[in-house]
């Protein structure tokens, strides 16, 4: 019996490679995005690589569509994994963030994962599951988008907070948080500056920025039973970047370039 996960922003490149990540691992894929035809191109990809998905378009940030989706979801059969990766950085600074973006970014990467775990909760812990989060670097560490930055720190709380209460029920709840992962996300961005991603590159400790399946992977590892001892885990992957940028102890140490 096919067990299920349900993605939010499945459609998008990151929750489209843990969809095939997770379709790999073998869980049938419910995937959820506000663009059905996204989510159906991911779900085409899945089946044709011999796994099951089905596409369902929702407004996770829409108590009544969140209810709904859960309920059509459970139809496929018993859900062990809740990856909640909709989000989206809306306000780039405070001088550009008004009430209304303000509103739209805590309602899209926080409100979201509570209402989703609201309406799986019981579910998963009958079925001994788990929940995986997609925070950001920005949940705990300063790096600009400050509404999203309060909504992704929001984010990392909720996942410690689950994670403490619902332990003791059997219900692991872990999150992801990416750097800088190259995806459409950044394609405003890179067309004012196509060397964006080779200046981000150079504050990294590793090389190279992540690509979606950096993230899947590691959502898939704590998804799985290989991590059935880790709960309340905030995974880093970014290359270092929370860590520490080099060219601060370069500069001051007053390295020579290379040295
Ligand atoms: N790309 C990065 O550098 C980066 C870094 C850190 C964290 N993240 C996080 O990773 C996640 C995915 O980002 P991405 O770069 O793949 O972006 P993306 O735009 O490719 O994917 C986001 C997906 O979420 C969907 N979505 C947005 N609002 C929704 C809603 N209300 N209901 C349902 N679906 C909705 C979009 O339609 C889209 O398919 C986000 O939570 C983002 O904050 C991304």
């Amino acid at each position: 019996m096919t067990h299920w996960a349900f993605v939010t922003g499945g459609g998008g490149d990151i929750g489209g490679a843990i969809c095939h990540a997770l379709a790999r691992d073998g869980l049938g894929i419910a995937c959820v995005d506000l663009s059905q035809e996204r989510a159906e191109e991911v779900c085409a990809g899945i089946r044709q690589a011999g796994g099951q998905a089905v596409a369902l378009a929702a407004d996770v940030t829409d108590p009544d569509a969140v209810s709904a989706t859960v309920a059509a979801a459970r139809r496929l059969g018993d859900i062990r994994v809740l990856v909640n990766t909709a989000g989206k950085a809306n306000g780039r600074s405070i001088f550009t963030t008004d009430y209304a973006t303000w509103r739209a970014d805590i309602a899209v990467n926080l409100d979201s994962a509570f209402l989703c775990i609201q309406a799986l909760r019981d579910h998963l812990i009958e079925q001994q599951g788990n929940v995986v989060n997609i925070a950001s670097v920005n949940g705990v560490g300063v790096y600009g988008f400050p509404s999203y930055s309060a909504a992704k720190a929001g984010l990392v709380h909720l996942t410690k907070s689950l994670a403490v209460e619902l332990g003791p029920r059997g219900l692991r709840v872990n999150a992801v948080a990416p750097g800088s992962v190259m995806t459409r996300a950044w394609n405003a961005r890179l067309e004012k500056n196509p060397g964006l991603f080779e200046d981000l590159t150079a504050l990294c400790p590793l090389p190279r920025l992540s690509t979606p399946a950096d993230i899947a992977d590691a959502v898939a590892f704590l998804a799985s039973d290989k991590a059935r001892m880790i709960t309340g885990t905030i995974l880093a992957v970014d290359g270092g970047l929370s860590t520490g940028v080099p060219m601060v102890g370069r500069t001051v140490a007053q390295l020579p370039k290379g040295g």
